[in-house]
């Protein structure tokens, strides 16, 4: 059984096939899927879906690129919304000096507010990064014990994982690991410890080599699996098994536990 750590299936993308989407994932025997809200309208999306498909769970958050606008009271309707108990997390958040759709103070001053919401409530978080680790590691390390969660669909090398890991973070490697020219992510996949894996999605981004370029979905988990099975020499049986004790041990102990 497998868990997609990491999608956004409540966007439009899937309304015309939603329901065959989920019916694909569970073929695929992704029995979990993590449906994760990067606005207001996106959050409150995730939390519909998950109230009316078991397998679904739902995060609220606000993605760096909209962070001029989470205001007070949009925090405040977030933490309203993180009392849903189908509300396992909260992201994504986090620092993209790729794009830079947002200055970076205020892209900093709204991944600090939700880390607080985060340790007040004691929910992991999920981590958007881009092109700002070196400002995204200090800030977690600030916190160190206090807040919990996973890098998601991680981009960074060997060192930068070290440094992730050091702060009790999971790593969560997605489609882009399938690549051809994927060397460096391949290193990652092979080195994190067992106990700190997480596979994901980002559907509807990032689809697997053999899908690259279409809409990704759920199912599409399994050829990552697969792929870091290959590279670490291990069956799909055994990533599947350990990535999925991992979501679990993270995600659905609401308890303020910090490795
Ligand atoms: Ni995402």
């Amino acid at each position: 059984m497998l868990v997609d750590s990491h999608a956004h299936i409540q966007l439009d993308n899937y309304d015309k096939d939603r329901e065959s989407v989920l019916t694909r994932a569970r073929q695929a025997d992704v029995h979990a899927i993590l449906i994760v809200g990067f606005d207001l309208q996106t959050s409150q999306d995730a939390i519909l879906l998950a109230e009316s498909h078991d397998e679904c769970f739902a995060t609220v958050g606000m993605h760096p690129h909209d962070a001029t606008t989470l205001t007070s009271a949009t925090l405040d309707i977030f933490r309203k919304l993180a009392s849903d108990p189908l509300v396992i997390a909260l992201g994504e958040m986090g620092l993209d000096y790729y794009r830079n759709q947002s200055p970076r103070s205020l892209q900093k001053f709204a991944f600090e507010q939700q880390l607080d919401l985060a340790e007040e409530l004691s929910l992991p978080v999920i981590i958007h990064n881009r092109e700002a680790y070196h400002d995204i590691l200090p800030i977690l390390k600030a916190r160190s014990g206090r807040i919990r969660g996973v890098m998601h669909c991680f981009s960074g090398d060997v060192k930068t994982m070290r440094h992730t890991l050091d702060l009790g973070f999971c790593i969560g490697i997605g489609g882009p690991v399938t690549y051809r020219k994927a060397e460096e992510l391949q290193t990652v996949a092979r080195e994190v410890p067992v106990d700190h894996l997480l596979v994901e999605t980002d559907c509807p981004w990032l689809a697997p080599q053999n899908q690259r370029g279409k809409r990704n979905e759920p199912a599409y988990v399994r050829s990552t699996a697969e792929k870091i099975a290959e590279l670490r020499g291990v069956s799909l049986d055994k990533i599947a098994e350990i990535t999925t004790r991992n979501f679990e041990r993270l995600f659905r102990d609401r308890a303020p536990s910090v490795s």
